[in-house]
């Protein structure tokens, strides 16, 4: 079977990370037909359009991976009531060059993490906000705000509950649908 590949974004850089936590349970419950990869975002050069000239090595391995990609996953805590700097900043790096954005017509998910009650719900949101610039078709539904997450994860990292499990296990059946879908609407 050929399986879609999804590169997984996450928006946060610490190793205890609960967005990394829940992005490793995601790419776990994925149907078969998706093929998930981290891509890092914590080494590219902050974006300077003056750099284009000659672009960082970062920056332009960064481009091909979502070049390769079929699908985009995005775990995302929320600074300030928005998207953290580090995931913003790999927003415009892979849009530029203008005329080059590497997101182009690529499927996506959003999902918000927060050890919070609010569940990221601005970051989400915010997040979204971008995602329609740079030509990416974002599920809806369903949506997915995980709050309370610190308690959602054993010392090893594991899921806790099977609510949370079968939620997240949903969420990923429907992602599968959506790139799909959407891969195939383009084809046509
Ligand atoms: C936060 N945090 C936070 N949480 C939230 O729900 N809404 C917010 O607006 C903010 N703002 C915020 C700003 C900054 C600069 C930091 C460092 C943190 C708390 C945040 O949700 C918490 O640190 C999470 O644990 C971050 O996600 P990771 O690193 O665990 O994935």
């Amino acid at each position: 079977m050929n399986k879609y590949k999804i590169a997984v974004f996450v928006g946060s850089l610490r190793k205890e990370s609960l967005n990394l936590k829940t992005a490793k349970a995601l790419m776990a419950l994925a149907p078969e037909s998706l093929s998930l990869e981290l891509v890092s975002i914590g080494e590219l050069p902050l974006f300077n359009e003056d750099l284009e000239e000659t672009p960082p090595r970062e920056w332009e391995d960064f481009r091909a991976k979502i070049r390769a990609a079929d699908g985009l996953l995005f775990v995302t805590p929320e600074y300030n009531r928005s998207v953290p700097g580090v995931l913003k900043n790999a927003i415009d790096v892979g849009s530029r060059p203008y005329g080059e954005n590497s997101w182009d017509g690529k499927p996506g998910a959003v999902v918000s993490v927060s050890p919070g009650s609010i569940s990221g719900f601005g970051a989400n949101h915010h997040l979204r906000q971008s995602l329609v610039f740079v030509n990416v078709p974002a599920m809806a539904q369903p949506e997915a705000y995980l709050g309370d997450a610190a308690s959602l994860f054993d010392e090893s990292g594991n899921l806790t509950n099977d609510s949370t499990k079968d939620f997240l296990k949903s969420f990923m059946e429907a992602f599968a649908k959506w790139v799909d879908t959407n891969t195939k609407k383009q084809a046509a």
